[in-house]
């Protein structure tokens, strides 16, 4: 990379604070279930992403929105303090911040449900004041908790100002159709989001792979597929590339799949190849699975290259 080229990442997604319990199982319908530990977190795929690319070494901005409740105010001194440009976080009046649901349970899996809050008020004007800065960015990076209507605003404008797009499938994956991904250059789902996209389950590897293939005619360039334990799968026009995963034992997942995206986002920055990059962002979801919660876990530069037994970014 040349190093006149700026290494900024423009995050523009989602900030939930999370409310997690950690309980023996999920209750069933008109169950009252005891659970085991209750935290806030700071959350939201978005700012998450944010806070995992800013600790693996990259000037990072976040375009998002809070309420102007305790939540917010909380969310954007954290993300301060992560070392996130936080110019790009709006505070929505009257509207609570966003917040998520999170049971956890002992093996470390977990079930989200989140309220889009603040998140679904960013307005056009704030979405443009993102371009009016003198930064300069090398990737936007967006997921999908915000609504489907300000992602394709953002691609648009991304695609204008030739930043190439890593578009993460979290988030609400059933309203994305395989034509949002016009103008994205990595489409990165995990395998259910793959589902979600295409519309039919893929049900091993083979079929995955075809899948994301059929992907591609929609302008996407590559699809870089999470497979959990499985490893990671790039595939493009000319290539599959597969990297097994790092073996962990987890205390919780939560969030590993934005470290996953955040790491492969700084290695495309950092002009990685491909194997390589898949590995750092390998590395960077397995160790976002030994911490708990979502922020707080979200993995740093140093203990990335150490999982991968190497002294320095290559
Ligand atoms: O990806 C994990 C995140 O999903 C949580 O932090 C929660 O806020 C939901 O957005």
């Amino acid at each position: 990379m040349n190093s006149n080229q700026a290494q900024r990442i423009l995050v523009a997604g989602s900030i939930n604070m999370d409310l997690v319990c950690r309980v023996p199982r999920l209750a069933a319908v008109g169950e009252t279930l005891r659970g085991e530990q209750f935290q806030t977190v700071p959350g939201g795929k978005g700012a998450n992403q944010a806070v995992a690319a800013a600790r693996l070494g990259a000037d990072v901005s976040l375009l998002g929105a809070v309420g102007t409740d305790a939540f917010g105010t909380t969310q954007i001194d954290g993300l301060a303090q992560a070392g996130v440009d936080t110019q790009g976080v709006f505070r929505v009046p009257d509207v609570a911040s966003g917040v998520a649901m999170i049971f956890v349970l002992p093996k470390g899996e977990n079930s989200i449900t989140f309220i889009q809050g603040a998140n679904a008020g960013l307005t056009d004007a704030w979405m443009q004041s993102i371009w009016n800065k003198d930064a300069e960015y090398q990737w936007m990076l967006l997921q999908t908790e915000l609504p489907l209507s300000v992602n394709r605003k953002l691609i648009r404008s991304a695609v204008s100002h030739g930043v190439p797009v890593l578009l993460d499938a979290g988030g609400q994956p059933n309203l994305l159709t395989p034509e949002d991904l016009e103008g994205v250059s990595v489409f990165s789902p995990n395998e259910s989001e793959l589902d979600a996209i295409v519309g039919h389950s893929c049900t091993d590897e083979d079929s995955a792979i075809r899948a994301a293939q059929g992907l591609l005619q929609y302008g996407v360039e590559a699809v870089a597929l999470k497979r959990g334990a499985q490893g990671a799968l790039w595939v493009d026009r000319d290539r599959v590339i597969k990297e097994p995963a790092f073996t962990v034992d987890p205390v919780d997942t939560t969030a590993c799949g934005d470290a996953w995206t955040s790491g492969l986002a700084v290695a495309l920055m950092h002009e990685m190849t491909i194997p390589y990059a898949l590995k750092f962002a390998n590395a960077a979801g397995a160790l976002a699975a030994l911490a708990e919660g979502a922020q707080p876990a979200m993995p740093y530069l140093e203990d990335v290259l150490d999982m991968m037994e190497c002294k320095e970014l290559l």
